[in-house]
């Protein structure tokens, strides 16, 4: 074991001449695995996550993890072993969180689209909330929970319509986009509860988008779910607590971003006087910059007088978001050559045109074989990675204290044959 001393820098960084994660070689973990490989940093993770925790101080808090952006199982033990809990969008993130030993309480579901088999699984689970997001949905949970005999722990996720400021694919927050309840129907839905014992209304919730990177759309929605707690406790039905969803973005250019401790004081500075603990359901911000995808460059062409086409190994299936929301992730060589810098279009080798990794890049120049680290894709890179063109999901490394190990290997075609006749 290699001695990991508090002088070793966590997180990914550019000593003298090639990027180390958590001071070891990123290049050596490529040439050990083979390129596309995530390689995760377990320091940068648990700093991230420690960030938010501690930021709330004494306040009552439970960080739920939002697994859907990754939950690759050496990820998620991580968290859990720091005393984090679990947000899940689908009974099987339940599923894997119930593996890794979440216990049912330790779990929020949420979704707009739960079917009727995944409510029937989860509603006898006793999880933490199911996070409601129609008059529908509430029947249907009201009538398993009927059948069972047992009350279902419900959360009401209310649409406040505010704008999140950010990319319109992931705003979720306004009356036009698919998710939660109107203000006008969540308060007639809430008449309803006296009567129906099956359902027990533990908390409300608002998720109002991702990739948030100014503080204001997200007080304003903790303020917005304070005021309806205070509302439904001078109605009688009080509450556990608030829950104020995920969102808080990160810098993926390398500007700074919206600081753990100001977003954290924001959110409790609108709800204190509530004196209800808060759940939070934070994914980007804690694993999106402790992930590096590593790649090869695999050709490089002329692209026009100024610049070349760099085809690189990975593309829209290991990394899909600058295809599909044109995401700016930064693009690094990993061992940068000397020499004047050149312009290139980084792209993957999938049969898209869309299929563009990192459009009008300066770098240091590039040469066939040549690693390139895409920064910043722990969150929603392998996650959302796909078998189109019959590429293999890639593996991930998670190195920790000074150690590498594969937390996930390579996929094969085997793999991916094994569940075709
Ligand atoms: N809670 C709920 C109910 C959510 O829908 C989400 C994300 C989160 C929490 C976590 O949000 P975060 O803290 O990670 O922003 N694929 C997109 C992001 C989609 C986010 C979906 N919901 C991307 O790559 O940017």
């Amino acid at each position: 074991m290699i001695a990991f001393s508090a002088m070793t820098p966590t997180g990914f960084s550019l000593a003298d001449t090639e990027l180390f994660c958590d001071g070891v070689s990123v290049a050596a973990i490529a040439d050990a695995v083979g390129t596309p490989v995530y390689v995760n940093s377990a320091a940068q993770l648990r700093a991230r996550f420690l960030a938010l925790d501690r930021a709330f101080d004494d306040y009552p808090h439970s960080l739920h993890y939002a697994l859907k952006a990754n939950s690759l199982l050496g990820v998620v033990r991580i968290i859990k072993a720091l005393g984090g809990a679990v947000d899940a969008n689908s009974i099987w993130e339940i599923e894997v969180a119930r593996r890794i030993g979440f216990a049912p309480r330790e779990i929020v579901f949420t979704g707009v689209g739960k079917s009727g088999d995944e409510l029937a699984q989860a509603v006898p689970l006793g999880l933490k909330a199911i996070n409601v997001e129609s008059a529908g949905e509430l029947g249907r949970i009201e009538a398993i929970a009927t059948a069972l005999g047992v009350p279902a722990r419900v959360a009401v996720r209310v649409n406040p319509d505010i704008d999140a400021k950010s990319h319109p694919h992931i705003s979720t927050g306004l009356k036009i986009n698919k998710f939660g309840v109107p203000v006008g129907e969540a308060r007639d839905l809430f008449a309803t509860l006296a009567r129906r014992p099956s359902l027990q209304l533990v908390a409300i919730h608002v998720h109002i988008g991702s990739q948030i990177t100014t503080l204001e759309p997200l007080r304003n929605a903790a303020r917005f779910i304070a005021a309806m707690g205070r509302e439904l406790k001078q109605a009688g039905l009080p509450l556990e607590y608030l829950d104020v969803g995920g969102g808080l973005g990160i810098s993926y250019d390398g500007t700074p971003a919206i600081a753990a401790e100001d977003y954290v004081s924001a959110i409790v500075d609108e709800v204190r006087a509530t004196g209800l603990p808060v759940v939070i359901e934070p994914g980007r911000a804690i694993v999106g910059p402790a992930a590096t995808l590593v790649a090869r460059v695999i050709d490089i062409k002329p692209r026009n007088a100024l610049s070349e086409f760099v085809v690189i190994d990975a593309g829209m299936t290991e990394l899909l978001r600058p295809a599909l929301y044109g995401a700016f992730h930064r693009i690094e060589p990993v061992r940068p050559r000397g020499g004047a810098k050149k312009d290139y279009e980084i792209v993957g080798p999938v049969c898209e045109s869309s299929d563009v990794v990192g459009r009008d890049r300066t770098l240091a120049p590039l040469e066939v074989g040549d690693l390139l680290a895409i920064r910043d894709a722990g969150a929603y890179g392998s996650a959302m990675a796909s078998n189109y063109n019959r590429r293999p999901l890639p593996p991930e490394v998670i190195v920790d204290g000074g150690e590498w190990r594969v937390a996930r290997r390579r996929q094969t075609v085997d793999d991916m044959l094994a569940l075709e006749s």
